[in-house]
């Protein structure tokens, strides 16, 4: 029997899309055009994949977009310097690289790289700086805005909450506990962050009220490991071959979906919950970055 309510990413960011398309249209009669620029370095069907799906739903609200196209051999000195015209171009005003970068091109170097007037991605250490800070000027990472967001569409309230996240990396796990500690209606909430070295995780993640895994690792969440009706989100993407059809891949997330259902009070699918919800506060970062630069728009 399923007890859980579905968190359904895809219906938020339809409606946080539409909101940004209305902004798109505001600064088109105020005479600016929003623009980004997607760099992809290498072949991987994945990343080829992922900026598709940016770079139409970007045109479907009426931001210019362009995509930079690198082959694999790209040096790190030849990325960084495609990225600093970018930063001068003063019609660009989001800049993203899609990740996995080739072994020879640093990450921390092209992040520190992006303007961070520019970094729609929200990776870039003064903007990591001022989400710590709880200074609103920067721009939070995208997934875990995402989240945040999900949670204040379903009124899901995590002031005074335990919450538990697995996963401790820069663009999901630490930036959300960032998010959900801080000062305010979005946060307030106690957090305990686990990852690899953490010891008695399922008893971590059975008191909690807010149960976020981002951890790659594909159904590690068992319907036992969760507190009867808690929220449960399930960021984890992991494509796993099916042996009922060969040749066919499935995506898997990181919480066993059915299991969870029967425990959890809240729930995201997966696919059609996080997912979307990357791609909206993208774009909608794009705008905010294009507003700025414009010295309108909310902040
Ligand atoms: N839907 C979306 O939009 C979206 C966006 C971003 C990421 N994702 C997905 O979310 C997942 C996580 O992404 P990521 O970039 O944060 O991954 P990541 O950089 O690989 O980090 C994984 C984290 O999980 C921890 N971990 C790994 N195995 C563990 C275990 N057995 N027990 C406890 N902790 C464990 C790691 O611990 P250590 O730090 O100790 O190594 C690390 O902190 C991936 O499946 C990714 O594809 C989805």
């Amino acid at each position: 029997m399923q007890r859980a309510k579905l968190l359904e990413g895809r219906v938020v960011a339809a409606g946080l899309h539409q909101r940004t398309k209305a902004r798109v249209a505001e600064l088109r009669r105020r005479g600016v055009e929003p623009a980004v620029t997607f760099f992809r370095v290498g072949e991987d069907p994945a990343s080829e994949l992922y900026v598709r799906m940016k770079e139409k739903r970007a045109k479907d609200l009426g931001i210019l977009s362009e995509v930079i196209a690198m082959p694999s051999s790209t040096t790190e000195r030849e990325l960084l310097t495609r990225l600093e015209e970018k930063n001068r171009d003063s019609r660009i005003h989001g800049i993203l690289v899609q990740m996995p970068l080739p072994r020879q091109i640093r990450t921390e170097a092209v992040c520190q790289t992006i303007d961070p007037s520019k970094d729609i991605d929200g990776f870039h250490p003064i903007n990591a700086g001022k989400l710590l800070l709880g200074d609103p000027s920067g721009f939070p990472p995208c997934t875990p805005a995402g989240i945040c967001e999900i949670f204040r569409h379903y009124g899901l309230v995590t002031a005074g909450a335990e919450v538990v996240i697995l996963g401790r990396s820069n663009i999901v796990g630490k930036p959300l506990a960032a998010l959900l500690l801080a000062k305010g209606p979005q946060g307030d909430a106690s957090v305990t962050v686990l990852h690899s070295q953490s010891r008695h995780i399922p008893e971590h993640c059975r008191r909690a009220d807010f149960l976020i895994a981002a951890l790659g690792k594909a159904e590690f969440v068992r319907g036992d490991m969760i507190k009867a009706g808690a929220v449960v989100v399930d960021v984890g993407v992991t494509r796993l071959l099916d042996s009922s059809l060969p040749g066919e891949s499935r995506i898997v997330g990181d919480v066993h979906f059915s299991e969870a259902c029967q425990v959890a009070g809240w729930l995201t699918p997966n696919p059609g919950g996080v997912g979307p919800m990357t791609i909206a506060m993208l774009l909608a970062n794009t705008v905010k970055a294009a507003e700025r630069s414009a010295g309108c728009g909310a902040d």
